[in-house]
């Protein structure tokens, strides 16, 4: 029988018992105002600000709202299975965490607490390029744990060889290469401010930690911090790369490649044209374009075009079991989190990190049931209805 992620409710009102309540909401859409009155502006800043006006990320949020579940009845859901095969794994729930950059802005811990949590309840770990931990790190606090690493494709070759020879050596075992990033966007929440953790040192583990980085400095990393971090942001992204290029990281890489930031199901087709395995139809969070697309509404348009050929995943904007359960509707195989467990993080470090993946997977489990649905693949569009508001 496979695992009612549901029973966490069951567990936390029978610790009511002896009087405990959970130490976070359970209601995981108010974790932000949380940390927003309990860490300093930068990081706050930082993580919950977007590009432009913010209305990207609102409208990932309306374009879910926007979208609601019609349930169905007597269907039998006594035995419920959220496992799910995603690029050739089996996943114990539609879930991973979303490569977010620089944790250990909102917590000493940082990736390597975040990396725990995902391993002790099953959920890929997608390790962001920018973490503020070394790679090998990280995956020594994962054990054999699933873990997939995200790559900032650099203008420099030898940098991205060493980046991939480093993750495969270490036990990542999916890339995600994210399209979206050519450039920082206008960031104003961080422009007024002026915080960008990079620029102190703050992000760059795994550069200053990468022979190939290294090799191109005059003076090791800790004697001349400044060049190190100059050398950062000249290679860190590359707005010159396109289509053919893929190539490069098909022929370095052996496992499966996931294209992440894809919103046109066109770019979708050039990516299965390009012999990757899957993408992820995101917007970043509404961080890089102001004005994009809302990342729920490209989704089905992505997922007619090549969900035969291509895994379709989907981040941007999910916060709430529901929220899960209507991209897995709309056409999502798996599901990124984002923001939700960067917050768990900033307030109650792993143990944060693992309330908001049970409480997300006990609401994603509860919601199918109680729609009428024993596993994450018999909900499709017509499970849906779009309102106007
Ligand atoms: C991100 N995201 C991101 N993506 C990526 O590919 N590499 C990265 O290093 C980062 N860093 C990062 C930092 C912060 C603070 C945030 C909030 C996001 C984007 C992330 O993977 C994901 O696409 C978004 O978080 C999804 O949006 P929501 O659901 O969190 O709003």
């Amino acid at each position: 029988m496979a695992k009612h992620w549901a029973d966490f409710q069951y567990e936390i009102y029978l610790n009511g018992m002896t009087g405990a309540v959970p130490r976070l909401p359970t209601d995981l859409t108010r974790l932000e105002e949380l940390v927003e009155h309990r860490l300093g502006p930068g990081p706050v800043g930082y993580v919950a600000g977007s590009a432009g006006d913010g209305g990207t990320a609102r409208a990932n949020r309306a374009a879910l709202a926007r979208r609601r579940i019609v349930p169905r009845m007597l269907r039998d859901v006594h035995e419920r299975d959220l496992s799910v095969e995603v690029l050739g794994r089996t996943l114990p729930a539609p879930l991973a965490l979303a490569p977010v950059g620089v944790l250990s802005i909102m917590h000493p811990e940082a990736e390597s607490a975040a990396g725990r949590a995902a391993a002790a309840q099953g959920v890929p770990f997608v390790l962001s390029s920018a973490s503020s931990t070394p790679m090998e790190d990280v995956a020594a606090a994962m054990g054999d744990a699933e873990r997939w690493f995200q790559l900032y494709w650099s203008k420099d070759r030898e940098v991205t060889r060493s980046f991939l020879e480093r993750a495969a050596a270490c036990g990542f075992s999916v890339l995600v290469v994210t399209l979206d990033t050519p450039l920082l966007a206008w960031r104003p929440r961080d422009l007024d401010q002026a915080y960008l953790p990079f620029l102190r040192g703050v992000g760059t583990a795994n550069y200053f930690t990468d022979p190939a980085f290294r090799a191109g400095l005059a003076k090791p990393v800790h004697e001349d911090t400044d060049a190190a971090v100059m050398r950062f942001v000249s290679l860190f992204a590359d707005p010159a790369k396109t289509w053919p290029d893929l190539a490069f990281l098909r022929a370095h890489w052996s496992g499966p490649i996931v294209l992440k930031g894809v919103l046109h199901p066109d770019d979708a087709r050039l990516a299965a044209d390009a012999g990757m395995d899957g993408v992820v139809v995101s917007n970043h969070g509404g961080r890089q374009v102001a004005g994009s697309v809302a990342a729920a509404d490209a989704l089905p348009g992505i997922a007619a075009a090549v969900g035969d050929r291509l895994t379709v995943l989907f981040d941007s904007g999910v916060r709430t079991g529901d929220d899960v359960v209507k991209a897995l509707a709309l056409g999502a195989r798996a599901v990124l989190l984002g923001r939700p467990y960067v917050y768990g993080l900033g307030l109650d470090g792993q143990a944060g990190v693992e309330h908001v993946i049970r409480c997300l997977l006990a609401e994603v489990d509860l919601t199918l049931a109680l729609s009428g649905h024993r596993t994450p693949s018999s909900i499709g569009p017509d499970d849906l209805v779009e309102t106007s508001g």
